[in-house]
Parts: structure tokens; C-alpha cells; sequence
């Protein structure tokens, strides 16, 4: 068992990789969930995650994090995930609540708690994660890795060199990378070999709430793709989440990556130092490279059901309603 904390920015990817985690609860331990200003504004995510966490029947503290970037704008992704973060489901009674500690404190409090040293999946900026590393360095040797979404090992999606989570704040990026914890890195290429066909979304359709709620994402989240004469999705931070739970069906190497801050095109891109030379650096990051797509996909369809079967056995949420 692994026990683990989530930091994200729902976002439609965000919220099928909280559930993923969730419905996996015999392989991980989900001991709460922070929040990044990211795909859209801090409020906007924050209550979506309350909105995953009422659907899916589970109860998990949730604190809010940093609501900017450390030294950048917020610039957030309606186009990608509309105007809420999480457009298309809509949920209506959302009773859970905040932790009243801020996330950055939330997340040092649990990890200092645990007895096991905490994996930490991030989903978004790495805003809060750099905050944690600066404030309460004495973190660091709790921490085992850090399985994160983010980067790219050759092209961006937010500009041309650079992936959004690592655009939106470099530098937050920058000091997770030179923080010393081992990083398993899922980028933009890893993602979209991760992609749901859009002909697979109708098997959510009519088989309980959980999987009508995925339904609802993923024909709001296809548009794009389906703008861009793509046939599938990539589920981005699902990747994280499912190499914790199936490293097999991944192929990975070991790299040095570092973080750009400066360039005029190339600011937030991740470099992954592919040379084979004398006086290399140290490798800091386990680069997910591939990923068995038919695999992924029955994975993360299987967990949407077991949430579905969970809930159908939950009296309490079956009063709530
Ligand atoms: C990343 O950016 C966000 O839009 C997604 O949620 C994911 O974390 C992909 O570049
Ligand atoms: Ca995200």
C-alpha cells in the first residue's frame, strides 16, 4: 500500500485520474487532496474536486493551495476545460468542505504525519509542491518520489516548446527538478499515447453515476481533439496515477531534465538531456516514454465502474440523495 497525496486543477484529466486513485484504494491510500490556481481560477478548482469526491461517494480532506503561479500570471485553459475547469457534468448537492489549513501546511502536516514516506502526484503547476520544498525543507526525506504530469521530451502544448502545467509556473518546475526528490515524469508524448478514442466514450453511457459523470467529461473534453481532427483524448494526469498502479505496461529511461525560465520560446519547456557524453549529469527523473494504450484504457474504464459498484453499495450516499 502506498500512501499518497494529490495536488491538481481539475480539469476533466485531474478529476478521472483523482478517480482512478480512488477506486484503487487497495493499492493506494489517498490521505487528502490539495489545490493549484491552474486550469482555471482556485475556486473554480477547488470546488471541483469537492464535485469528483461527491460522485464518486468518498470522503478526503481537501485544502486549498496557492491560487497564482510563483512569480508569473495565472493564465488558465477555459478553451480546454471550459469555463468552470470541469464544464460538462453537472452535480448539484455538493455538502463536503475545506480543511481550514491552507494546502501548502496541509500537505507538510501529512507528510510529516505518515509513518511511510508519501508519494506526492501532481497534476498541475507545481506551484504549491515548490512552496512545500522552500517553506518545510525537513519534508524532503519524506517524501519518496514525486509522480507528476508535466513537460515534454520534445514538443510543448501550450507553446510550442512548453507543456501548460510547466508554463503556466517555471519556476515553481525549476525547483521541484533541482530539489534532489526522484521524479517520474509523464509528459505530452506519454499523454497521447494515453488517448481515449472518441468511439470508446459511449461505453460510460447508462451504467451508473460515476461512469454518466466520466460520460459527461468526456464529451466536453473531446471537443478539442475532435478540433483539432484528432480521434482521441489524451488523459494527461491519469498517467501518473496509473504508472503507480501498473509501471509494466509503461516503457520509461532514466534522464536528466531541467526546467528553461529564460527563453523568449522556449520559457517553462522541460529539457530531457538525451546525450550520451562524458561528465553527464545524474539522471533526476524516470521519463515516461510510452504506455500500452488498449491496457490504459481498460484500467481506467475498470476503475470508473468500481466506483460505480462501490456507490451502488454506499447506503449514505443513497440517503444523501
Ligand atoms: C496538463 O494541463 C492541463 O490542462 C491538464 O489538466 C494537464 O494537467 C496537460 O498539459
Ligand atoms: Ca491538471
Amino acid at each position: 500500500m502506498r500512501n499518497i497525496l494529490i495536488d491538481c486543477d481539475p480539469g476533466h484529466d485531474d478529476a478521472l485520474a483523482i478517480m482512478l486513485a480512488l477506486a484503487n484504494s487497495d493499492q493506494l491510500k489517498v490521505l487528502g487532496i490539495t489545490t493549484v490556481g491552474g486550469n482555471q481560477t482556485l475556486e473554480k478548482v477547488s470546488e471541483n474536486v469537492l464535485k469528483v469526491l461527491t460522485v464518486a461517494g468518498k470522503k478526503v480532506p481537501v485544502a486549498k493551495g496557492a491560487a497564482k503561479p510563483l512569480i508569473n500570471p495565472l493564465k488558465v485553459a477555459p478553451k480546454a476545460h471550459g469555463d468552470s475547469g470541469m464544464d460538462g457534468p453537472v452535480v448539484d448537492k455538493v455538502t463536503l468542505g475545506y480543511e481550514s489549513k491552507n494546502g501548502v501546511e496541509f500537505l507538510k502536516d501529512q507528510i510529516l504525519a505518515s509513518e511511510q514516506r508519501i508519494t506526492v502526484v501532481a497534476l498541475g503547476p507545481l506551484t504549491n509542491i515548490a512552496l512545500l520544498l522552500k517553506t518545510f525543507p525537513e519534508v524532503k526525506e519524506r517524501i519518496a518520489c514525486i509522480a507528476l504530469m508535466g513537460g515534454s521530451f520534445s514538443s510543448g502544448n501550450a507553446t510550442a516548446a512548453a507543456e501548460f502545467n510547466f508554463y503556466i509556473d517555471p519556476h515553481a518546475a525549476y525547483m521541484v527538478f533541482h530539489s534532489g526528490i526522484p521524479i517520474i515524469q509523464a509528459g505530452t508524448e506519454v499523454s497521447q499515447a494515453a488517448g481515449i478514442l472518441h468511439s470508446e466514450i459511449g461505453r460510460f453511457l447508462g451504467k451508473g453515476r460515476v461512469s454518466d459523470f466520466v460520460y459527461d467529461l468526456l464529451q466536453f473534453y473531446s471537443r478539442f481533439s475532435k478540433g483539432l481532427n484528432s480521434d482521441r483524448s489524451p488523459v494527461f494526469d491519469a498517467c501518473p496515477v496509473m504508472y503507480l498502479l501498473h509501471p509494466e505496461i509503461f516503457t520509461s529511461k532514466d534522464y536528466y531534465v531541467d526546467i528553461e525560465l529564460q527563453g523568449e520560446f522556449t520559457a517553462g519547456m522541460s529539457i530531457t538531456d538525451k546525450r550520451v557524453w562524458y561528465n553527464m549529469p545524474e539522471p533526476n527523473t524516470t521519463v515516461l516514454l510510452d504506455v500500452d494504450r488498449d491496457k490504459f484504457i481498460q484500467y481506467l474504464t475498470e476503475a470508473i465502474f468500481i466506483l460505480d459498484k462501490e456507490r451502488k453499495g454506499n447506503r449514505d450516499i443513497k440517503k444523501a440523495e
